[in-house]
């Protein structure tokens, strides 16, 4: 059962490369619902009648998440995350593409959750399903981390990346590294007040930096509660990267 997570991997390194987790016919109809959903964005095409909306930019992540709508939040002018376009909850669409993300969130459900919850004896719970598209980003988000308990991400690429220009990037080992990342988050918030949970890796080392490269189909799923971030792209890049990716949270 080569496709299931590698459990004791995954909770000591912090990230897991699954092996075919999607088949081939699974990857092939979510990229073809995603460009589907993509070309209706561009085209404006009957947004409302498909339950399809674009972002004011005033919405909280949180309001993001619980929209009963796909949203399409475009950060591509904001300073960080430039270039990249966030679409929320792609499986709310009034089409029959529905039924595919149902699929990929059910199948992360059944086959992931039950494993992590055995491991960390703890409950979890799908949240929000995401489209990353980013296209030219150079000031993608720093290495950071989302969370001090361990929270996941699920990634599936709908796009190559053969090498590491805007690719994701996680630190090995760093979501065990609890002491590090508070001192690192004290240093941020009290000598270069910063309040966010982020942002300078300078304590964590580069050797341990993991770029996820790999073609369409590739299937990462990472713990978000150590250090990641993404890579920025060189300026003459025309490639764009787009993946879907399902946050897996723990229920208190
Ligand atoms: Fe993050």
């Amino acid at each position: 059962m080569s496709h299931l997570i590698d459990i004791k991997k995954f909770s000591k390194e912090g990230f897991y490369i699954f092996d075919n987790f999607f088949s081939k016919i699974e990857i092939e109809q979510l990229y073809s619902a995603t460009h589907f959903l993509l070309k209706k964005f561009e085209n404006n095409e009957n947004l409302i009648d498909q339950n399809l909306k674009i972002a004011t930019g005033n919405e909280t992540v949180a309001e993001l998440d619980n929209s009963e709508h796909v949203v399409l939040a475009d950060r591509r002018k904001n300073k960080i995350d430039n270039g990249m376009i966030d679409i929320f909850n792609p499986q709310k669409i009034y089409s029959k593409e529905s039924d595919i993300f149902n699929f990929f969130r059910k199948k992360i459900e059944l086959e992931c959750i039950p494993i992590l919850e055995k491991n960390y004896s703890k409950k979890f719970a799908l949240e929000a399903t995401n489209i990353y598209q980013h296209y030219k980003t150079t000031n993608p988000r720093k290495a950071h981390y989302d969370n001090e308990d361990n929270y996941f991400k699920l990634f599936l690429f709908l796009s190559d990346v053969k090498d590491n220009t805007g690719s994701f990037f996680f630190y090995k080992f760093s979501h065990k590294q609890k002491l590090r990342k508070k001192l690192m988050n004290r240093l941020n918030k009290f000598f270069f007040k910063n309040n966010e949970l982020e942002d300078k890796n300078f304590i964590f080392n580069d050797k341990f930096k993991i770029n996820f490269t790999g073609n369409i189909g590739t299937t990462v799923v990472t713990d978000v509660s150590g250090i990641h971030g993404c890579n920025p792209f060189s300026l003459d890049d025309e490639k764009k990267r787009l993946v879907l990716v399902q946050r897996i949270t723990p229920i208190n």
